[in-house]
């Protein structure tokens, strides 16, 4: 594709683009496809001889876009939102453009230092510990971002020695809540430890907030047993109700025993940018590390998991190899950052690029409006939903996640979710309330507004 074919060939996607944002409200948000359409409609084999663009975007339409689900559709409720913006994409596409692959300091100066500056800025606008300064890096995934704390709680707990050893250097052992995240078991598995090395503290059934004195009894017995405590996994806005642990006493606990304390914040930790919900961020001085998606609430596109820590040392330990390929004089130097050494991949993208593209388009205050019209917005439908005496919302909801439920139990429960689903003018998903069936309602697309969440409540409510 000549520069001229792209510039024209671009203009149409960009268009193309703008027309799906202008049309979103008429498609169904959830895909009506059955498994196996989409691949029935696509030709078996790849052609032989180029195509025209025309084709590749006659395909989007016509086999491609009835098998999306419309995550940036304003009546998407469902999981947690993410965020598309058009800043976002424009940002991308620049980062595309380049081309530029940034896995040392020199490979690409610019694609590092703007990282670091674009989550100081971010740090500074959530208000997190100065002892993050300077020490930020964006992972793919909150998942990436609970591996590597992992790997590093590990290197520190071994004294270095997982590296050579793995980690049968030791009886390593982690905490986490039984309502944090899959992301936690799964890193214990990816790093070897196996499933059996996490233990899962008990919540407070009204809060479905981690009891610390719980964390205690745990590690203790453990102790006792001669396993080592490495890593505490405390979670600011659970992913089934948005629950909120007390990190500060789980953070003191944590320190006595000299364990890693990780905070995943994937959903709830950019609210901090609006100055009152800061208390979410109660505690935070205490974490080794801390993770947050700006691709799910923050108008930055996937992926974009912003992760930092307060002492680099850990992580670099357990992550850096220097092969000769990669040697040059400036890492060498210790003048610069190579972020190869700060996750499991060597290559990487450019993805500063959005993240600095909405944050310079929103400015603070477009961004705390945006998380500010949500919250309100889960507030009222809250209000709604206590005022009905058929539901029940069964936990806290100071963020803009509201679950509840029918008081008429799990299949009534469940029946109305599958009935406004299917209706296609919604989406919700479900999860599990101390063992009871419950609807999470999940505000966060950038094209909702007041009149589609009314629109949600009237079909519920119907
Ligand atoms: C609290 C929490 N942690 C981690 C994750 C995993 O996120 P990611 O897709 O960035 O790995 C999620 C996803 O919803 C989440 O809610």
């Amino acid at each position: 594709m000549t520069p001229d074919e792209f510039r024209k060939n671009g203009h149409r996607v960009v268009d193309w683009i703008a027309d799906y944002y202008e049309h979103l409200e008429t498609f169904s948000v959830l895909s009506p496809v059955k498994p196996g359409d989409i691949r029935a409609a696509l030709p078996p084999a790849p052609p032989e001889h180029g195509e025209g663009f025309d084709a590749v975007l006659r395909d989007l339409d016509e086999v491609i876009m009835p098998g999306i689900t419309h995550w940036q559709h304003p009546s998407f409720f469902a999981y947690f939102p993410a965020n598309a913006s058009g800043p976002a994409i424009l940002g991308d596409l620049l980062a595309s453009g380049l081309g530029v692959q940034g896995m040392l300091w020199a490979t690409s100066p610019a694609a590092t230092e703007l990282e670091t500056h674009v989550l100081d800025w971010l740090r500074d606008l959530l208000g997190l510990p100065e002892t993050f300064c300077g020490n930020g890096v964006i992972q793919h995934t909150a998942s990436d971002a609970a591996l590597v704390a992992l790997l590093a709680a590990l290197h520190r707990a071994s004294g270095g020695r997982t590296e050579q050893e793995g980690v049968h250097s030791g009886r390593f052992t982690v905490y986490t809540s039984t309502q944090t995240h899959s992301a936690v078991e799964k890193a214990c598995r990816v790093a070897g430890l196996g499933a059996d090395a996490l233990r899962k503290i008990d919540v407070d059934p009204a809060t479905q907030a981690a009891r610390p004195e719980h964390l205690r009894t745990l590690i203790e017995a453990d102790v006792a047993a001669e396993c080592t405590p490495a890593l505490v996994v405390a979670s600011v806005g659970t992913t089934g109700t948005g629950a909120v642990d007390p990190v500060r006493a789980l953070g003191e606990i944590t320190r006595e025993y000299s364990a890693w304390l990780h905070i995943d914040a994937a959903w709830a930790g950019v609210a901090a940018i609006c100055p009152e919900v800061r208390w979410l961020n109660d505690g935070l001085e205490l974490a080794d590390s801390y993770s947050t998606n700006p691709h799910k609430w923050l108008l930055t596109n996937f992926d974009c998991d912003a992760f930092w820590v307060a002492d680099r040392a850990a992580l670099l330990g357990a992550l850096s190899i220097l092969p000769e390929y990669l040697r040059n004089a400036a890492s060498e130097s210790g003048a610069v950052i190579d972020y190869r050494d700060w996750h499991v991949p060597l290559g990487r993208r450019f993805r500063a690029l959005k993240l600095w593209a909405v944050i310079r388009w929103y400015g603070a205050e477009g961004l705390r409006a945006h998380i500010r019209t949500h919250v309100a917005l889960a507030q009222e439908f809250a209000s709604w939903v206590a005022a009905d005496e058929r539901f029940e919302l069964v936990a806290p909801h100071p963020l803009s996640l509201v679950t509840f439920r029918l008081r008429e139990g799990d299949d009534a429960t469940r029946a109305l979710m599958e009935r406004v689903n299917a209706g296609g003018r919604l989406y919700l998903t479900h999860t599990a309330v101390n063992g009871q069936v419950a609807l999470r309602f999940a505000i966060g697309s950038p094209q909702t507004q007041r009149r589609h969440v009314e629109a949600a409540w009237a079909a519920l409510s119907a």
